[in-house]
């Protein structure tokens, strides 16, 4: 079992991020060591060229992920932890599938619709290309198993599509088909004052989100106004289908404490967001406080994190050189 996963490297990480995927990522590092196989966990500074970059953001992001990850509990020994660009290998590979991907195919994609928007001629090349380099970062590992979430599943498709098609077109058995993960557990998680949007870096208002970077007061503020309802909280999920900023909250309680969410609002049934607010803000600083104190301790010396990252890169490169050399092989370079 070989599980590959990545992140862009865009700052700002939010409690979003930590409960849909980095959390995943720790509980899957576990398992995955259980079963003797690895994981890779990437940060994707190539991805991030792809929209509008500024070189000093995007070094300094790079450090402070890692860092995040590492507080977060990523173990940089047992899982293999690294920044994209620092192994050629997905670039060289990306190119080489540049070559069996089609046109139509990346025409269909989502999100490259949906980043694009209506100004198609000024998008980078790279934007369009994006799901290339994707299928590269997962097969250049021959990875079995791709964590996604909804928006990236019809990528992990097309990933399966190129290698399908290069296997055919060289005539080879080198990439095997990774399938998705699906984590049951990963919620998505909404702003805190609009029930029907994500929680995101991109909005606005930073008064949406709680950024794994806050302090304990702004924490506990965020929660004071967040958006909800004047009713006390039912005894059912099924009762709060209607009320999403309600269900939002009890999500991420139910997430943090790693339990139901009807066991939540069972537990606080009849009572108000009087009570149930700073009950969640509790719960929430003292996981996160311990994150945002370890993040603090790991930047104080980034060449530490850099060594993780170098050293990570060097065994990530040891396991891609091999496919990379049997693609060139494939296809006559
Ligand atoms: P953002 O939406 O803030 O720009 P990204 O798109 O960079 O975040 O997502 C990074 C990872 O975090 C992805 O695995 C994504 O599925 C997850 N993620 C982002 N926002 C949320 C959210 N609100 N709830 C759950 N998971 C999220
Ligand atoms: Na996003």
């Amino acid at each position: 079992m070989r599980v590959v996963s990545g992140i862009q490297t865009t700052g700002n990480l939010h409690l979003g991020n930590y409960l849909g995927a980095i959390k995943q990522w720790v509980a899957m590092q576990d398992q995955v060591a259980a079963k003797g196989g690895d994981c890779l966990f990437f940060l994707a500074d190539l991805h991030a060229l792809t929209v509008a970059n500024d070189p000093k953001d995007l070094a300094a992001h790079t450090i402070e992920m890692a860092a995040t990850l590492i507080a977060a509990g990523i173990d940089p020994a047992r899982a293999i932890l690294f920044n994209q660009a620092r192994v050629r290998a997905h670039a060289e590979l990306c190119w080489i599938l540049q070559g069996t991907a089609r046109m139509g195919w990346l025409n269909r994609m989502t999100q490259w619709k949906d980043k694009a928007g209506k100004n198609r001629e000024g998008a980078s090349v790279g934007l369009f290309t994006y799901p290339v380099l994707q299928a590269a970062d997962v097969l250049v590992y021959k990875a079995t198993h791709v964590p996604v979430g909804e928006d990236q599943k019809q990528h992990l498709e097309l990933a399966r599509d190129i290698a399908t098609k290069f296997n055919t077109d060289f005539g080879v058995e080198l990439f095997p088909l990774p399938d998705p993960l699906v984590s049951e557990a990963a919620p998505r998680i909404m702003s805190l004052r609009d029930g029907g949007a994500k929680m995101s870096k991109s909005d606005p208002s930073d008064m949406t989100r709680v950024n794994l970077t806050d302090t304990d007061d702004l924490i506990a503020q965020k929660f004071r106004k967040a958006r909800t309802d004047p009713e006390p909280l039912p005894d059912t999920m099924a009762a709060l289908a209607d009320r999403p900023e309600a269900r939002n909250l009890v999500t991420i309680y139910a997430a943090l404490a790693d339990r139901t969410s009807q066991s939540v609002v069972e537990e606080y049934a009849g009572q108000g967001f009087g009570t149930f607010k700073p009950a969640l803000a509790d719960l929430a600083i003292s996981i996160l406080a311990p994150i945002r104190d370890r993040i603090a301790e790991l930047l104080k010396d980034s060449e530490a994190v850099q060594a993780h990252l170098r050293d990570g890169a060097a065994r990530a490169s040891a396991l891609a050189a091999p496919t990379l050399k049997e693609a060139q092989n494939a296809v006559g370079l």
